[in-house]
């Protein structure tokens, strides 16, 4: 197909998949401060825009020129070039507020990472670049409420784990029609692994271990025209998990038992390659291995989101002396109880703790990866659990939840993914204490496309763990979280099916918690 041809296709697709493209059209046409390029050569956008990371003054916005997305050098020369950018308040990009000029670098993958500032809060603002001649896709974002504003509504949504070959992303094309805030992206935005018959889509490469190789498996990713949609919808706010490296890492322990410095150098790629790919400030760009990704976002005084990294600092896996480097389902391991052990590493947890202390939000949300609450694995008599999540490091858990009890930060809400399923739940120290007190309530969101877990089998464990109030690995999807002064809402939107595009979305079970009163309730 012609490079024009697709990318009119490309366009109509947009267009259909949310009314933010609407204004591209508009705007090339009106124009607004930039004239339309008289004819289209090679179009440097074929990634899409994105923005994240948003602030009561301004947000990130992104894109990559990259004509050949999936060239090795996406192909654009080997030289700095200079890219417009442009924020205006209302679609058509008529009225602009704010713009400039940046470079795209070779170094970053010809990757833009505009820090705007200046703009008023809580206001709806539309975005575009220019280079080459040629305009991007018009994005939408939204700016964050003023510090000590008590905004009426927050509304997000939650997604996690989108395996390109799994499935079609439809779960996005929906989500870029839901009027948000922002997109809480809890990780695996990619995934690392080698490509695989019998799916409905292939990667094209092989597994990625250096920065070439995993800036192509991000640039395949962002092909998508449902993922662009979603990207150009609202502003992301993202962390990553395992898989933008490597299955079930922890630090600089690979699954593989790599040697660690030679696993450091992967982490370092992936970590750059993730960062240039996706709307995130500089100050979280990595160096080396290490990047500063967890950090906290304030909605006025309605609510405060700590957004975790549950990677990079934890402890090894425990009980993995039987040569097995993934996650594991663990009988009689005393070492996931060992207070010495940690998932978020001490750092990380002081600066949530004293985060949570002195919030004055009336929701707290810790959005992490994981799925918080413990998931006892054997049906019946007899104990087990898995030892890559939180049920790994049972201690630092703990440690959470006994803050919670005694300081009793207002109405916490922990958002998970990781689990390709959904899972409803009270947090409790305790949970097969009668009376246990409800010290937080947590909606774990399905995956966007990656296969879930065997329905049956994971039901014969709800049983065993009566904190579970909801479960349900069948479908692909998202959360919808609409919060007020009142109450939280969930609702669990899924797809009709990932295998071919464009399927429905509906909206499962919803949940509701009441201000003051933890524990979600079937609403
Ligand atoms: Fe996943």
């Amino acid at each position: 197909m012609p490079a024009t041809t697709r990318r009119l296709l490309d366009r109509r697709r947009f267009l259909a998949a949310g009314g933010v493209a609407a204004a591209v059209l508009v705007a090339d046409r009106l124009a607004g401060a930039w004239p339309a390029p008289a004819q289209r050569g090679c179009y440097p956008f074929a990634l899409g825009v994105a923005s994240g990371d948003p602030a009561p003054d301004g947000v990130v916005l992104w894109t990559r020129l990259a004509p050949q997305p999936l060239a090795a050098d996406g192909g654009m020369p080997a030289r700095a070039v200079p890219v417009d950018w442009q924020v205006a308040s209302d679609p058509q990009l008529e009225r602009v507020v704010r713009g400039g000029t940046v470079l795209a670098r070779p170094a970053e993958a010809h990757s833009v990472h505009v820090e705007v500032e200046g703009l008023e809060p809580a206001r709806t603002w539309w975005y575009r670049f220019r280079a080459g001649g040629e305009l991007s896709p018009v994005g939408r974002t939204r700016t964050l409420p003023a510090p000590g504003a008590y905004p009426r509504r927050l509304a997000l949504a939650v997604v996690s784990c989108q395996h390109f070959e799994h499935g079609y992303y439809t779960a996005y094309q929906h989500l870029a029609r839901e009027d948000l805030d922002l997109v809480l992206h809890l990780g695996d935005y990619l995934y690392e692994t080698a490509p695989a018959d019998g799916q409905p889509r292939r990667h094209i490469a092989p597994a990625p271990t250096d920065l070439p190789s995993y800036r192509l498996r991000h640039a395949q990713y962002r092909t998508d025209p449902d993922l662009q949609a979603a990207h150009a919808s609202a502003p992301f706010v993202l962390t990553w998990d395992d898989h933008e490296v490597e299955n079930d890492y922890a630090d600089d322990q690979s699954e593989r038992f790599d040697p660690p410095a030679a696993f450091r150098r992967r982490r370092a790629a992936a970590y750059q390659a993730y960062w240039e790919h996706l709307p995130l400030r500089r100050r979280s760009r990595p160096r080396g291995p290490v990047a500063r990704l967890y950090r906290r976002l304030r909605f006025g005084d309605l609510a405060e989101l700590a957004v975790l990294d549950t990677r990079q600092y934890r402890d090894d896996q425990p009980c993995d002396g039987n040569g097995v480097g993934r996650g594991q389902v663990l009988v009689g391991c005393r070492e996931r109880l060992d207070p010495g052990r940690s998932l978020l590493g001490a750092e990380q947890r002081r600066w949530l703790l004293a985060g949570l202390d002195a919030s004055r939000a009336r929701w707290n949300v810790l959005a992490q990866q994981l799925l918080m609450a413990e998931l006892e694995l054997q049906p019946g008599p007899g104990l087990a659990y898995g030892s890559d999540g939180w049920d790994g490091y049972a201690a630092d858990r703990a440690r959470i939840l006994r803050f919670l009890q005694a300081r009793q930060p207002s109405n916490p809400v922990v958002l998970g993914g990781d689990m390709h399923s959904f899972w409803v739940n009270d947090l409790k120290l305790n949970n097969r204490q009668p009376g246990a007190a409800v010290l937080a309530s947590e909606f774990v969101g399905t995956s966007i496309s990656s296969s879930g877990p065997p329905y049956e089998e994971f039901s014969a464990y709800v049983p065993d763990n009566p904190h579970v109030r909801f479960f349900e690995s069948r479908w692909r999807g998202y959360l919808r979280c609409v919060a007020d002064r009142r109450r939280w809402r969930t609702d669990l939107r899924v797809v009709e099916t990932v295998q071919r595009p464009g399927a429905p979305v509906r909206t499962l079970a919803s949940f509701v918690v009441e201000d003051g009163r933890p524990g979600p309730q079937r609403a």
